[in-house]
């Protein structure tokens, strides 16, 4: 896992945004694996100004999404679908056919979920995978204990999720209980991983899934062993980190062809 600590939330989304800008100038039609939550807004942000003023091109790019909720209407201000339409896809050029999300409101969750894995599949899998983390390691929608060979399926959040994106619905309005989720087995066959985390609030998660040891309790944790894990940190997320010095030392020392594409594509 390449670690890379950037002095501010913005500074970590333009490293971020340059990773995925060198994979689409190098692989027009790159599968991309998408994710929702305050924290990829800046990459998106920094994505999007790419596109408008460097042409950077998203008509040939396939998106997937992680997860949505189960039991709302996609339109609804807190819904993933609509995040991802406000937040990037309204102001990029991916054809509306080429993005996938779950479907929260789909009458059959097991078929539908099958067919999601498929999908990905026959796309040829995802290239590159963005990734945030929930407070207790979480990843997507895979709670804590989750098994780490897991598919794309049905969960039920627990309470300490359920109280974290409370602030996306209304003041008393209730959060889904439920969601759809790509599973853990399903985001590490991406072929490169880029994960941020920003403030303090992750540091705890961010130290256990980097280092501390692979366990469902963690499930981001797995990405130890990923062979393409990029993980994009600010100072107060990388609080609890016990190695930032040689964080530090690695990324400023890179080879000069590693510099700006951190992964080669496959
Ligand atoms: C939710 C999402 C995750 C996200 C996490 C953290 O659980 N399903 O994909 O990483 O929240 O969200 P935030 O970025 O808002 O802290």
């Amino acid at each position: 896992m390449e670690i890379v600590i950037q002095p501010t939330h913005a500074d970590a989304a333009v490293v971020a945004a340059r990773v995925i800008e060198d994979l689409l100038r190098r692989k027009p039609n790159a599968v991309l694996g998408l994710a929702t939550g305050g924290t990829p807004v800046g990459l998106y942000k920094e994505l999007i100004r790419l596109h408008r003023e460097a042409g950077l091109d998203f008509s040939g790019v396939t998106s997937f999404n992680l997860d949505e909720y189960v039991g709302i209407p996609s339109d609804h201000p807190a819904s993933y679908h609509r995040f991802m339409h406000e937040n990037l896809f309204d102001h990029v050029n991916i054809p509306a056919a080429n993005i996938h999300i779950p479907d929260g409101n789909t009458r059959d969750i097991p078929k539908f979920c099958a067919d999601y894995e498929e999908k990905i599949r026959q796309a040829g899998g995802i290239d590159l995978q963005v990734l945030g983390i929930g407070h207790d390691g979480h990843i997507g929608f895979n709670e804590s204990t989750s098994s780490l060979v897991s598919r794309t399926r049905i969960k039920t959040l627990t309470e300490e999720t359920i109280a974290a994106n409370q602030r996306f619905f209304k003041p008393g309005e209730a959060v889904p209980r439920h969601v759809i989720t790509m599973g853990v087995g399903t985001i590490i066959e991406a072929r490169t991983c880029v994960m941020l985390a920003f403030g303090a609030g992750k540091a705890r998660a961010v130290a256990a899934m980097a280092e501390g040891p692979i366990t469902a309790m963690c499930p981001a944790s797995i990405l130890q062993m990923h062979r393409q894990t990029m993980l994009v940190i600010d100072p107060p997320a990388a609080a609890q980190l016990t190695k930032t010095a040689y964080y530090n030392h690695v990324y400023s020392n890179k080879p000069d062809f590693q510099k700006l594409s951190a992964f080669p594509v496959v």
